[in-house]
């Protein structure tokens, strides 16, 4: 077991580590950043279907189904196709609209996911086309959907999720980038901006593993919180989620994600100096807003985690810690924001003595109801 840990003291970090490499392999052949061309035979071979949905909707359970919403913000954003994302547990149960001219994303990174293979199963029923987005090669939902597309992110053993959420979004944008083009709601020059940056992401992330050890010393500051909150906004909030999820799967502290302009709506009763929150405060987006977000947090004596673009001064000045990522375009920023958040669940789960690669009471692929 050692040997396919690499060395690494748990299969987590071993897949955390990974994901450099985990993204290139999702891209490879797909990619040609220099032709301005991405090559997917799923999509290629069904682009028609794809222009003509007046809607895709996104089935999924879990950290699929947080990588699903990122799709949404990038689809819409990019395809300006109008997204609709589902928990597959709810969607098979809710007697949903199914139109024969939708297209249905189904995302599962072990492809075996019981409440996704009944979503799929009912979506197909009503005529829907089916592309389905597994890592797990011939598993039950890639042989049910009518197409897909492989994050080809290798084994993953550890049962929180790490490597399959980065490369399932690296696939989901490839496909919106494609769309987009296909449908001209794109320019040219972004179009190659993104490709060229999306290229650019493996090494990004090698740069925010190397802040690993200062995430350690976070993780060490606030092992013993009882409840933690995850902020961000746009691409950002579906990354708060992943975040607390993390941490409530392998350490089992409370924690929540919310969408940061929510804040004031709830949450912001629960801060105190006992409370530690993440903040996804990133130079894009709605940075000035998260900021004040930021302030009003440390108004209440919150303790703060900013995960701030190198070189930051606004958030370093308010927060009580900083973790640095590379800065990339707004688009592509979960793919590195979601890496201190890994480590930071996994150092303080680690921390506290609890069994990282299989957390009580989960499952790696949850075959029943
Ligand atoms: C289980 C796993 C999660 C996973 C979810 C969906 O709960 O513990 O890590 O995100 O199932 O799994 P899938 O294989 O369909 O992505």
């Amino acid at each position: 077991e050692q040997i396919e840990k690499n060395n690494f003291e748990h299969f987590m970090l071993k897949e955390i580590y990974e994901q450099p490499s985990a993204i290139r392999d999702t891209y490879r052949g797909r990619l040609h950043a220099e032709e301005g061309i991405i090559r997917m035979a799923g999509v290629d071979d069904n682009l028609e279907r794809f222009l003509n949905a007046k809607r895709i909707l996104i089935v999924a359970c879990g950290t699929s189904w947080h990588a699903g919403l990122v799709a949404e913000y990038i689809f819409e954003d990019l395809a300006r196709i109008p997204v609709e994302v589902e928990y597959a547990s709810e969607f098979r149960y809710r007697n949903p609209i199914i139109n024969s001219d939708d297209v249905v994303i189904a995302i599962s990174q072990s492809g075996e996911t019981a409440d996704t293979m009944a979503a799929i199963k009912l979506a197909k029923e009503k005529g829907a086309f089916v592309f389905g987005v597994c890592n797990v090669v011939g598993s039950s939902i890639s042989r049910e959907t009518n197409a897909g597309a492989y994050t080809h992110a290798g084994p993953e053993i550890g049962v929180a999720s790490t490597k399959a959420f980065t490369t399932q979004i690296t696939v989901l944008t490839l496909m919106a980038l494609k769309l987009a083009k296909a449908k001209g709601s794109i320019s040219n020059t972004d179009f190659h901006m993104h490709l060229q940056e999306l290229e650019t992401i493996p090494q990004k992330i090698e740069v925010a593993l190397q802040e690993n050890d200062h995430i350690k010393e976070v993780a060490f500051k606030y092992k013993d919180a009882r409840n933690c909150l995850y902020l961000g906004r746009g691409f950002n909030f579906p990354v708060a989620l992943e975040g607390a999820l993390k941490l409530k799967e392998i350490s089992y502290i409370h924690a929540e994600g919310y969408p940061a302009a929510e804040m004031k709506h709830g949450p912001i009763a629960l801060i105190d100096e006992e409370m530690p929150v993440v903040v996804i405060a990133t130079r894009k987006g709605h940075y000035e807003k998260v900021v004040s977000n930021i302030q009003e947090i440390k108004s209440r004596q919150g303790k703060i985690i900013g995960i701030v673009t190198e070189g930051d001064t606004s958030v370093r000045d308010l927060a009580d810690y900083v973790i640095e990522v590379p800065d990339t375009i707004e688009s592509l920023t979960p793919l590195l924001t979601t890496i201190p958040l890994q480590l930071l669940s996994y150092h303080i789960a680690v921390l506290l003595g609890k069994n990282v690669d299989q957390p009580r009471n989960l499952a790696k692929s949850v075959t029943v109801e």
